[in-house]
């Protein structure tokens, strides 16, 4: 529900309140976001001007320090972090823009062409767009919030529309500002590295600027778009948390900085780190979406939100919910050294143990037997596949499997027909050197010519394969960032239109192929954000497949990400990131709380693992929808404890399935037990061992040794799966 009488502005559902007003000059002015509250026609009692210290409050003189915004300025008295910045035809940086008019529409409009949530009807959300002038500029803003009936969310974003003569050039545009009345608040943020990707890291805030960021072009394994604001006391399942996310794939700022009074202000939205988009007159300019979540059960509360509106309403297609097979990929079964009669022999002998899919990662085309030639070259690789990549294809669904490729679209080696041909359309900067990344170049898919000619060559494969999955990989980050095709003026565009080039591919070859499931990738977790959950509804969580390293990365990717979005694959022992050796039910019991696989060679199998895994699959399947679709309860974190636990619970709680693990064996343990979440209290379960309520299980718990002689094994690294089923 939207209220207003035009100068103030509530949105309201059923679980949150968000709030401002217009402030004496006409720029609207931050009251709250929270629980619900109910309405009131005027809210001035909740923005009392006058509190605040050398505050004069004249429409026309008077101080912006220390008042709450919505989208701050810069250059005319708040000295806090702006949400944009504009630079006039005259140089100047300050802008003023007022209040004009609002709209309030029935559910969710789309942000052209850019990935954002939608409705399926118009009564699942409304928006409203507020209209305001820079007078003296001649700029125009659009912001624009769209409150879920269902889910405790805001969307909100900018757009910016050039009115005047000549150019303006936008030099900072974030997607959302929220300022929070205090500052007694924990950041918390998913950060990590290549293999170590969506680690949680908390801290307090303290006064100044403080958060993450991306400057590489993507996303990034360094750091996710998101942040979220907790209160000390805040856990898993009780107190205040409030998350906000960014809808894209590019750089980003996620920050915020605290006051000299205390107010908190976050911002997120696209970096400014070489970032300038130049508005002629007439343009305009649309920001990437933020998602802002309030919840006040906890961090998991939090989680849960954003898993439902990111699942139901931001992953799209015919796979958002249906089940998700069960494939093998050949990666580190093979790495580049297959041919087609290994290729079909992996597939048979998958399809003997239950898998559905069969994914042919790298190496298949151009004359690609190492990482330093081919990209761009996506036609048969001869030599290893003499009959073509089509007949290879038939070949292996003639096993029993679907088939699957792996692209890696953005990307071209100086070894390649493709640069061969155009060596200007990689990214560079004419004269300097070109810094080389895991040997390759970054396409300039800025441009169109590029974008189309890349898709045709896909479009191809993918008719000639009738390809059931494709996962679209992306190695390196952007350096020597410039456009051949821009001239001087806009060469800070270059990163963002490069995002919108992805997405262009993205939506031509999904809407094409609406059958396809795509999974990204890059790198493993490097680019795994919600502007590409729109186009691939499952990503490739990370290049670790070690089990005890994912528990860490899958508890991490939880805290945004809904479990059917996390690729996970059973991979073989010693781990090949690591050299961990760990049991085989340990590796599955991890993988399974995901879109699984396994990706290994099934060849080399033991008789014993043949139909262990053959065992683990059949579990799988009779289970998956609760795996991947099931709400998500985290127990006990990996980054804290010896024991991690979580669960995945049926929406009427009359199932669970809760992994438990434990990393390092000690010897004469202390007694641990494991208390369980989600549950409903009165309904009774059996949960393997006997039958208890779910208050007993939730806060007697369950024995972890108990569970390890159930396991029957001991050892470092052990790990199971209890399955909770409601009884009478
Ligand atoms: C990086 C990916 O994360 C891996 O899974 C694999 O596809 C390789 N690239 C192939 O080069």
């Amino acid at each position: 529900m939207i209220y207003t009488n035009g100068r103030d502005f509530h949105l309201q559902n059923d679980r949150i309140s968000y709030i401002f007003r217009l402030l004496p000059n006409g720029q609207p002015g931050h009251v709250y976001f929270g629980a619900r509250l109910p309405q009131r026609d005027d809210w001035s009692y909740a923005q009392p001007l006058g509190e605040y210290p050398n505050t004069v409050m004249q429409p026309d003189n008077w101080s912006y320090e220390w008042v709450k915004h919505e989208y701050p300025t810069d250059g005319s008295g708040d000295f806090m972090e702006p949400a944009f910045v504009i630079e006039q035809p005259d140089g100047s940086r300050v802008s003023d823009f007022r209040f004009v008019a609002h709209t309030v529409t029935a559910g969710k409009p789309k942000l052209a062409g850019l990935p954002a949530t939608y409705t399926e009807t118009d009564d699942e959300a409304e928006t409203l767009t507020l209209e305001l002038c820079d007078e003296l500029a001649r700029n125009r803003l659009y912001l624009s919030y769209t409150i879920f009936r269902d889910h405790p969310a805001i969307a909100r974003s900018a757009r910016f529309v050039r009115e005047g003569e000549g150019a303006a050039t936008l030099r900072r545009a974030y997607s959302a500002t929220l300022d929070l009345a205090d500052s007694d608040y924990e950041l918390l943020t998913l950060s990590g590295a290549w293999s170590r990707e969506r680690h949680i890291h908390r801290r307090p805030l303290v006064e100044g600027v403080q958060g993450v960021y991306s400057a590489r072009g993507a996303s990034s394994a360094a750091h996710n778009p998101f942040m979220a604001f907790l209160r000390p006391n805040t856990d898993e399942t009780h107190g205040e948390a409030i998350g906000m996310s960014l809808v894209y794939s590019g750089n980003f700022d996620a920050k915020c900085d605290v006051g000299t009074l205390g107010i908190t202000r976050a911002h997120i939205g696209i970096g400014e780190r070489g970032f300038a988009w130049r508005l002629e007159q007439g343009e305009s300019f649309q920001t990437p979406e933020a998602v802002l979540v309030w919840s006040e059960d906890g961090l998991g509360g939090m989680s849960r939100a954003f898993h439902s509106l990111y699942g139901r309403r931001l992953a799209r297609g015919v796979w958002r919910d249906r089940a998700r097979p069960v494939l093998i990929n050949n990666w580190e079964g093979t790495y580049f050294d297959f041919n087609e009669q290994s290729i079909v022999e992996i597939a048979a002998s998958a399809a003997e143990l239950g898998v559905e899919l069969f994914v042919l990662d790298d190496g298949w085309f151009g004359h690609r037997d190492s990482d330093n030639s081919s990209l761009g070259d996506w036609y048969t690789y001869e030599k290893k596949l003499p009959d073509g990549i089509g007949a290879l294809a038939e070949k292996v669904r003639a096993t029993g499997v679907k088939f699957g490729l792996w692209f890696e679209p953005e990307m071209v080696s100086p070894d390649s027909d493709l640069f061969t041909a155009h060596p200007d359309w990689a990214i560079h900067v004419p004269g300097r050197h070109r810094t080389e990344g895991r040997n390759q170049y970054v396409l300039d898919f800025s441009r169109r010519e590029v974008v189309d000619y890349i898709f045709d060559l896909m479009d191809k494969v993918i008719a000639d394969t009738r390809l059931d999955y494709v996962k679209w990989d992306m190695n390196r980050n952007i350096t020597e960032a410039f456009s051949l095709e821009l001239p001087p003026e806009r060469q800070g565009e270059v990163l963002h239109r490069y995002i919108l080039g992805v997405y262009d591919l993205y939506e031509r070859l999904t809407s094409k192929y609406p059958e396809v499931l795509f999974e990204s990738c890059a790198s493993g977790g490097g680019r795994f954000d919600p502007g590409l959950l729109y186009y691939a509804p499952q990503g490739w969580a990370s290049d670790d497949t070690d089990a005890v390293e994912r528990l860490k990365i899958q508890y991490g990717t939880s805290i945004v990400y809904p479990q059917s979005s996390m690729g996970a694959h059973v991979s073989a022992s010693p781990n090949h990131q690591t050299g961990r050796l760990t049991h085989i039910d340990t590796r599955a019991s991890v993988a399974y709380f995901g879109a699984f696989g396994y990706e290994l060679d099934p060849r080399k199998f033991t008789q014993e693992e043949r139909e262990t895994v053959k065992e683990q699959i059949a579990y799988y399947k009779a289970r998956r929808e609760l795996f991947q679709f099931g709400d998500f309860y985290r127990i006990s974190s990996p980054f804290e404890s010896n024991v991690t636990a979580w669960a995945s619970v049926s929406r009427d709680k009359s199932r669970a399935l809760v992994g438990v693990w434990q990393v390092l064996s000690q010897p004469n343990p202390r007694l641990t037990r494991v208390c369980l979440a989600g549950l409903d209290p009165s309904k009774r379960y059996d949960y393997g061992f006997g039958v208890a309520s779910g208050a007993e299980l939730m806060r007697v718990g369950v024995s972890l040794r108990e569970i390890a002689l159930k396991i029957r094994r001991w050892g470092d690294f052990l790990g199971t799966v209890l399955e909770l089923n409601e009884v009478e």
